[in-house]
């Protein structure tokens, strides 16, 4: 039987479809990575097509009360801060509500939650609205990690703007032990519950179902703190580059495979023979010759070829304009949403990569991507968050090679055009 074709630029939900809206409610001690867990999660959501937002109370604190409120203020003795805390975690809770009521689909409620008494009252205020919970526990009871993280991230946030880092240390860790006093583990069998011990050693999940749910325990299970560097860069110039063609399966020009030579100096300088390093490649001869020259083990991926232009493969951007005039003005309105007839969108080029990202979070030494234009924009924006619909217009040159290192506070990026500058220059169109 033949496939069935869809017309052209009708959008077909490339999302599973759930069991409504769903609010993540993080819990742990200070220092234990809630924030940085919760802003990936949200980063992780919106790339696939989904609104989701973190509602951090420490925010509302700060924004309300100032910051700089020193450790005496979240004395649980002190009746005064317990009540302002609790007024924020309230105001937090009740603007969550709001926007999910407006339509969001995964807030996160990024707040210790320490207490059980807390943790119940979050869950009868969303089930009163309807609406389903999620308990995150993130545990750390590895002194190093505590260390490293009140170093890197606490010390330097705007409640110690000023303070020497030793004192403001101090004073957290203080903090750290009044939250202790009362901290009483997620751990009641009848809810909903993940939670993440020392970054991933051990995973417990409790009664979760649905698919946002399912694909967040898989997203965790993959999350680590080290930091490695991800090379993204396009194969060396093709034929079909040259040609203004889009699409097809050809091989490289002269200028590509100097770029290919050069690419591959200039990994061997930045990553060691004894470094371990995958190279990860589409199933297309361009990026496969391309790759040839680096001489690391290489993995060919198909969920890593470029966006599949259907019936429009081999043409020129000109000869669509000319010919398929509709198709040519449907791409130009939405050009995230238009789909090729017989072909792929933007949209369902997420959906494909999906795997793809979870196996670079899971990585722990440097990947080099080699791979195409709609591809790696689509990877680039998931790492520096930009929402999916700009993806089709984020500027990934060839011969360029841009380097990523995701850290605990965004991604830091480096690029560098290797050239030859191809006498091709394919754009966004
Ligand atoms: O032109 C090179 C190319 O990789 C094509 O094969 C692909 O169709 C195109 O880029 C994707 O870019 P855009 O979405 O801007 O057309």
């Amino acid at each position: 039987m033949d496939a069935i074709v869809l017309p052209s630029g009708v959008s077909v939900n490339q999302r599973p479809v759930d069991l409504g809206p769903v609010v993540l409610v993080m819990v742990g001690l200070p220092a234990r990575g809630k924030s940085y867990t919760a802003r990936k999660v949200a980063r992780y959501f919106n790339w696939l097509g989904y609104r989701a937002r973190v509602f951090n109370v420490g925010e509302y604190r700060r924004h309300n009360l100032g910051a700089g409120q020193s450790h005496t203020f979240f004395d649980p003795h002190n009746v005064e801060g317990a009540r302002a805390r609790r007024e924020m975690a309230h105001a937090a809770l009740h603007d969550l509500l709001q926007w999910i009521g407006g339509g969001g689909e995964v807030a996160i409620y990024d707040a210790t939650n320490s207490t059980r008494a807390r943790r119940a009252w979050v869950r009868q205020v969303c089930q009163d609205a309807g609406v389903r919970v999620v308990f995150l526990e993130i545990a750390c009871e590895d002194e190093a990690i505590i260390e490293a993280s009140i170093r890197r991230t606490k010390v330097t946030s705007p409640d110690y703007v000023g303070r020497d880092p030793d004192d403001a240390a101090a004073d957290f860790r203080a903090r750290i032990a009044h939250y202790a006093e009362s901290y009483e583990p997620v751990d009641d069998p009848d809810q909903s519950f993940i939670r993440i011990v020392d970054v991933g050693r051990q995973i417990v999940v409790n009664r979760i179902q649905g698919y946002l749910p399912g694909r967040l325990v898989s997203f965790l299970m993959n999350l680590h703190l080290e930091p490695r560097p991800i090379y993204l860069t396009r194969h060396g110039e093709s034929l079909y580059n040259l040609d203004a063609r889009i699409g097809g399966d050809s091989p490289l020009t002269e200028a590509g495979r100097q770029y290919a030579v050069r690419l591959a100096d200039h990994l061997h300088a930045e990553l060691p023979p004894a470094q371990a390093c995958t190279v990860w490649t589409s199933t297309l001869r361009r990026t496969l010759e391309t790759a040839s020259w680096i001489g690391r083990p290489s993995r060919a991926w198909r969920v890593l070829d470029e966006i599949d232009a259907g019936v429009c493969d081999g043409m020129t951007y000109a000869q669509i304009a000319r010919t398929l005039p509709v198709e040519h003005a449907a791409r130009k309105a939405d050009k995230y949403r238009y789909r090729y007839p017989r072909g792929e969108s933007y949209e369902d080029l997420i959906a494909r990569l999906e795997p793809a990202i979870i196996e670079l979070e899971r990585q722990r030494h440097p990947v080099v991507v080699v791979a195409h234009q709609a591809v790696l924009r689509a990877i680039y924006a998931y790492f520096l968050e930009h929402p999916p619909e700009t993806c089709p217009f984020l500027s990934i040159p060839l011969h360029t090679v841009i380097r990523l290192v995701p850290g605990a506070y965004g991604c830091e990026e480096l690029r560098l055009h290797l050239g030859p500058t191809p006498e091709s220059s394919q754009g966004a169109e």
